[in-house]
């Protein structure tokens, strides 16, 4: 074989309290889409940033083309033509297309062949469109970022390090942010990418996406290096067993619904959306006790504002949100949480968690005026946050490095986003909504989420899940609700659900 393109060996980094990667290795080849998989906190985005120059280990060796490298930041990882797309991109959202790609390399207009003065955009934005073309990303240079979706902002950065000149491309976690759609034109970007000779590095934990595109697949677990397969000689039990440590049980048991009280009645509610003009509109929905209703439909048909609205943060311009026949569309978001709406963000950085707090203090952002949390005079005790937050942690196996000391932002994603889940489903709420709840999870993580839901519902809760995943809609509900344009389409029994129908549902055609 030849030289690899990336050598990382013995690769070991501490943080306090958890060693994120003990003496990992990882091998890419030049040209090759290599995929990097691990459970939650296994230490994949610890071992991109170290490459990328983020971080830097505390032993181990870097190889780059044959080369031994010591990359001290990412104008480093820049100048050996590595480049990283973050999970949360990093774009100036007022400014242009072409404006962000050269963003810290602005070229300037020449005058006698010597830089002066002005910005040369035009010349920018042709090499923009130019490399928009050669790789299919039908990006328009002059778009302004908050303007264009999510799948198009990604490509923004992916522009960003080809401008830059990169070659070797890493990306953490690219699909969690996308539609099943974006998905594929992204994998299908992959491979053009790969045809021009770019090398890929990318996280993922759907492994599907890794049967789709990758040609080789590292596995670790718990900082460890477990192996490196050929993609096209394993299968996703194999991968799913190599990634926990044991099998994963991918079908979701559970009995046939008994349906009780109506719990929550959505009745015409038309709800503005962040352009101007309403995202739900006139939307009717009922839950009962004791059944999950999925949410299915194309991002931004109105689910985002669906959730918002329940939850109290978008004003809800008509219509009614009935909790067991008490309108809430207008209470305070702590009546609502008093009432018993549990609540799990699609976005949980920006909605979920303070992540400047411990993860103790985070568990109790509901409810931490009650006892034993507060005493009597108002004053917090300590000692039972911090048990309650110890409890958790054991029961939905969230690893934080310090325990209920460690502060949200160090947590891994998927670690983030079982604590969320914790504390909604902790407080037991009459109606529990769930937005995106497998978003950046592992497998097991997801087995073990899907399987409390179930439980949630079998306890008598109306539990309301919005997810763009149309397999775990179809997997964990009792009926599917589709929407399309701010409106439910058709509501079926899940039994009656297949593929098809719901898509054709989604696409606005009526049940
Ligand atoms: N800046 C940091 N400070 C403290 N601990 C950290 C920091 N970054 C990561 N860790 C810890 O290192 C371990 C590995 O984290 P990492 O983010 O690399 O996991 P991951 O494999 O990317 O997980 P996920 O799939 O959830 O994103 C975790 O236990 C995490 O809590
Ligand atoms: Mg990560």
């Amino acid at each position: 074989m030849s030289v690899p393109v990336i050598e990382m060996t013995g690769i070991t980094k501490v943080f306090p309290g958890v060693v994120a990667n003990d003496g990992v290795h990882l091998e890419v080849a030049g040209g090759e889409i290599h995929a990097l998989l691990g459970e939650n906190g296994a230490g994949k985005s610890t071992l991109m940033s170290i490459l990328f120059g983020l971080y830097e280990c505390d032993s181990g060796v870097i190889r780059i083309r044959g080369r031994e490298e010591k990359i001290r930041g990412p104008n480093d990882a820049t100048a050996l033509g590595i480049g990283m797309v973050h999970q949360h991109f990093k774009l100036v959202h007022n400014f242009t297309v072409t404006e962000n790609v050269v963003l810290g390399l602005e070229p300037r207009t020449t005058v006698f062949s010597r830089p002066w003065g002005n910005l040369d955009l035009k010349t920018a934005e042709e090499r923009v469109r130019g490399l928009s073309e050669t790789y299919g990303l039908s990006v328009d240079p002059r778009a302004r970022i908050e303007n264009i979706t999510v799948g198009m902002q990604q490509r923004v950065e992916i522009l960003k390090i080809l401008y830059r000149r990169a070659d070797i491309l890493i990306f953490d976690e690219p699909t969690a942010v996308l539609t099943p759609q974006e998905i594929d034109e992204l994998l299908a970007i992959f491979n053009r990418l790969k045809a021009e000779g770019k090398t890929i590095v990318f996280i993922t934990h759907k492994l599907k996406e890794i049967k789709a595109a990758a040609d080789r697949c590292t596995v670790l677990r718990r900082g460890k290096y477990i192996g490196t397969v050929n993609v096209k000689d394993t299968d996703e039990q194999k991968l799913a067993e190599m990634m926990v440590g044991r099998s994963v049980n991918f079908r979701i048991d559970k009995k046939t619904a008994s349906p009780g009280e109506l719990v929550l009645k959505i009745e015409n509610l038309t709800v503005v959306g962040s352009k101007g003009v309403p995202a739900v509109n006139g939307l009717s929905l009922e839950v009962r006790s004791g059944e999950i209703i999925g949410v299915a439909g194309v991002d931004g048909n109105g689910q985002s504002e669906l959730v918002a609205a329940i939850s109290g943060l978008l004003p809800v311009k008509a219509g009614r949100i009935l909790l067991k026949g008490r309108d809430i569309a207008h209470e305070s978001i702590r009546r609502r949480n008093e009432s018993g709406v549990g609540m799990v963000p699609e976005d949980r950085h920006r909605h979920g968690l303070v992540l400047d707090f411990r993860i103790d203090e985070n568990m109790i952002l509901k409810s931490y005026r009650r006892r034993p949390y507060s005493s009597q005079l108002g004053f917090l005790r300590f000692p039972a946050i911090s048990g309650h937050a110890e409890s958790l942690i054991g029961e939905f196996d969230i690893r934080a490095g310090n325990g209920p000391a460690t502060i949200a932002r160090g947590m891994s994603g998927g670690n983030q986003q079982k604590a969320v889940i914790a504390r909604e489903i902790d407080l037991s709420p009459e109606l529990l909504v769930i937005a995106q709840p497998t978003r950046g999870l592992d497998v097991g993580a997801i087995e073990y989420i899907h399987r409390r839901i179930v439980e949630e519902r079998d306890k008598g809760r109306a539990v309301l899940l919005v997810s763009f995943e149309l397999d775990e809609i179809m997997a964990l509900c009792d009926r599917i609700a589709a929407v399309s344009k701010g409106r439910v389409v058709g509501v079926v029994p899940a039994e009656a659900a297949d593929e098809r129908r719901i898509g054709a549902m989604m696409a606005g055609v009526g049940a």
